[in-house]
């Protein structure tokens, strides 16, 4: 055991955002979230808060529980304890897709588009999702929210690409697709597991800074979970450190990345710590 039971808690819910304007209420209330795999906690009393705009990163090694979270939080999995709350609605015990509906989007560590449709077709699909309708009557929508479809795509930088078949476009593009037919839902928060996944580093950076340019404009909240040093420190306003199902450390980049609990979880581990922008170099 590594010593990280220090930290258990770490009062993470009773800092507010440092980096967070406005008078708001938090868009999500993490609280005593504990979920257990037999005997293996794998997330344990953990919580956290996120605000509108904010880009939260829920980084640790693997294993952590961070794919654990999001599942919770998206209505894919029930905790044993806790509660989480979207603009104080309660989502514990919501279906997935009632989750969703409340504006709880996501994207997928792999790429969910249908290659056989137009990139715009994707996105028309998404809309149609969201619009409640139905795929039967997929026909007739080709020709529906041709507009809103055009303008998300645009919002990505993908309308030039809009008629191109999914297949055979790029992957750092099928993620900007995703993204706007993830926009489609008018999500309030964003979760996004390893989105920059099987991404190079320039493709990474781009999705990134357009994830944060959205996140801004149009206040959504987006959590995320990344391996890349360079990506979260590059684009999160804030860090969690999740350690073996517990949070072990949380505040700025800067700040988590000097801390002392997260460098000896990171130690050893094989992963790039020491790599970190910043870190020893010009800290
Ligand atoms: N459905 C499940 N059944 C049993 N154990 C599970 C299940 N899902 C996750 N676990 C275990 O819970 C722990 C946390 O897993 P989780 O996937 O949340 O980690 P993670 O932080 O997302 O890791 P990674 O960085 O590798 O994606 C791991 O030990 C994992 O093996
Ligand atoms: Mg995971």
């Amino acid at each position: 055991m590594s010593g990280t039971s220090a930290g258990h808690g770490v009062a993470l819910a009773a800092s507010p955002p440092a980096s967070t304007p406005g008078p708001n209420a938090p868009l999500l209330a993490v609280v005593g979230l504990s979920k257990s795999f037999g005997g293996l906690r794998a997330v344990h009393d953990v919580s956290f808060q996120l605000a509108p705009g904010e880009m939260l990163a829920l980084i640790g090694p693997n294993g952590a529980g961070k794919s654990t979270c999001f599942n919770i939080v998206n209505g894919q999995l029930a905790p044993d304890a806790g509660s989480v709350r979207l603009d104080g609605t309660e989502l514990i015990g919501l279906a997935p897709n009632a989750i969703w509906r409340l504006g709880v989007g996501r994207t997928f560590q792999i790429a969910e588009t249908f290659g056989s449709l137009t990139v715009i077709e994707n996105v028309q699909l998404a809309l149609l999702s969201h619009a409640a309708r139905v795929l039967r009557f997929w026909r007739s929508a080709r020709t529906q929210f041709r507009d809103d479809a055009l303008a998300l795509l645009a919002s990505v930088g993908m309308a030039a690409q809009a008629e191109r078949a999914m297949s055979v476009l790029a992957y750092g593009d099928v993620k900007r697709v995703e993204l706007a037919m993830a926009l489609a839902n008018r999500p309030r928060l964003l979760l996004m597991d390893e989105p920059t996944a099987g991404m190079a580093p320039r493709e990474r950076t781009e999705l990134m800074e357009l994830t944060q340019a959205l996140a801004r404009e149009r206040r959504i909240g987006v959590l995320f979970t990344e391996h890349s040093m360079d990506v979260v420190f590059a684009h999160a306003d804030r860090l969690i450190v999740l350690a073996r199902g517990e949070l072990i450390a949380g505040g700025t980049p800067a700040a988590v990345r000097d801390d002392p609990r997260v460098r000896q979880v990171y130690f050893g581990m094989g992963s790039t710590f020491a790599a970190m922008p910043g870190g020893a170099a010009h800290a």
